[in-house]
């Protein structure tokens, strides 16, 4: 086994034992779909095993910045499909990091859920 030895990761294949850590990279559209700027950073990183991707707000109370992907819309998973298979068609893997930032999305402003809790 090396570094560079294939692997699973649960069912998925993996072609060697390197992850790209989650960074928030600030390219979704202003509505949180990730389009081709998203789908080339990622495809363009292929060649390390598991990419994991930004923090994705799974819901709209939980989007912390402009420019954050979402997984909420339809529009967004269309965006994240491309994503996948653009990432797919470079032989690489990819996860995605779900992250809950409900209380930072209030304090910037950007959350559903801003203005609130009154602050
Ligand atoms: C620009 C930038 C954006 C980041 N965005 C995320 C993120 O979206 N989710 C997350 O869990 N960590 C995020 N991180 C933390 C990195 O994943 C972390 O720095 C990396 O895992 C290395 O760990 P270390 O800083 O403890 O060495 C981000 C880091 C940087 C520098």
């Amino acid at each position: 086994m090396s570094l560079f030895s294939p692997t699973t990761v649960g069912d998925v294949d993996v072609r060697n034992r390197v992850s790209l850590a989650p960074m928030t990279r600030l390219r979704a559209s202003a509505d949180g779909v990730p389009g081709h700027l998203i789908a080339t950073y990622y495809a363009q990183r292929a060649g390390i095993g598991l990419l994991v991707t930004e923090g994705v707000f799974p819901s709209a109370e939980s989007r912390a910045y402009p420019g954050q992907p979402g997984i909420v819309t339809d529009a967004q998973a269309a965006g994240w499909a491309k994503v996948a298979d653009a990432v797919h068609a470079e032989g690489g893997a990819v996860f995605m990091q779900l992250i809950l930032q409900d209380r930072e999305g209030v304090v910037t402003g950007v959350g559903a859920g801003a203005g609130a809790s009154g602050e």
